[in-house]
């Protein structure tokens, strides 16, 4: 077994063994009624729940929805380019701040993990300003960075939310040279056994906005494809025009068209 594939199993263990406990601030009283449980293996458990999920936008899993719809056509797209030239890794990213990168990110992946066939590993890279987990509602206690600068174990890291077939590996602690650790060669050593450990698991890296830091630019060659998202009404042309120049090196797959309805 390799240590990926341990961590992972040794996160679902401590989680089929751990009770899991709402914490506050988890949002669980939003609702109220049926939350699904959310264990991070740090233990640090949340409860998630439909109103929270859906503030943040998280819509992919619903079953009768017209906004999961677009998702699952979005996913049949990049599947099926993904699996055509047999990528595994896929980046995300947009010109500026606030595209819906992140939102995009979370729901193709939970999206993609319905589809029975396929598991998804999300990532949060995002270093600078990690907040993929807070769309979920949880605060993980370790992360990307940790197993990164201070040998925190991977499986301390790795979080599940509660979709099958999705694991999440948050940022971890803030950090201001993100570019520098992303190109480091313990980032380009996981990022390979990511890539390479499973057959059927997609890999998702939300990544920073293109033009307005260099981390995308660091670490894209260790992707195997780009997905590039503009916000209607507020991506410029000339942004977008820009970032694709940035991104003549990588192997852009297509372009989401965001909040234009
Ligand atoms: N289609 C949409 N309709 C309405 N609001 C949206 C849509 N997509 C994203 N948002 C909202 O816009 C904000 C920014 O979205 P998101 O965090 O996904 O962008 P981002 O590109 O990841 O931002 P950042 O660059 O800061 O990481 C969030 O509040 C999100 O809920
Ligand atoms: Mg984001």
């Amino acid at each position: 077994m390799d240590r990926l594939e341990k961590a992972l199993e040794k996160s679902r263990q401590l989680r089929t063994t751990m009770a899991p406990r709402p914490t506050p601030n988890s949002g669980a009283s939003a609702a109220g009624g049926s939350a699904p449980t959310f264990v991070s293996s740090a233990f640090d458990s949340a409860l998630v729940n439909d109103a929270q999920m859906e503030q943040n936008r998280i819509v992919a899993h619903r079953t009768r929805s017209a906004e999961a719809d677009v998702y699952r056509q979005l996913r049949t797209h990049v599947l099926q380019i993904m699996n055509k030239s047999g990528f595994k890794t896929l980046a995300i990213t947009s010109p500026r701040y606030g595209d819906g990168k992140t939102t995009v990110a979370l729901n193709l992946g939970i999206s993609i993990a319905l589809d029975l066939k396929q598991t998804v590993l999300l990532v949060d890279l995002d270093l600078r300003k990690p907040d993929l987990h807070q769309y979920l509602g949880v605060k993980p206690q370790a992360g990307l960075t940790d197993y990164l600068l201070h040998d925190t174990p991977l499986h301390e890291c790795l979080m599940r939310p509660p979709f099958e077939r999705v694991n999440i590996l948050p940022s971890g602690s803030r950090l201001d040279n993100s570019s520098e650790i992303l190109g480091s060669p313990k980032m380009i050593a996981l990022s390979s056994e990511l890539k390479s450990r499973y057959p059927d698991r997609l890999v998702i890296y939300d990544m920073p906005p293109i033009l307005a830091q260099d981390d995308p630019i660091a670490f894209l060659p260790q992707v195997d494809a780009v997905l590039v998202v503009v916000r209607d009404g507020v991506t410029r042309a000339e942004d977008l025009k820009r970032s694709l120049a940035t991104l003549a090196g990588a192997n852009v797959i297509g372009t989401v068209l965001n909040d234009c309805w």
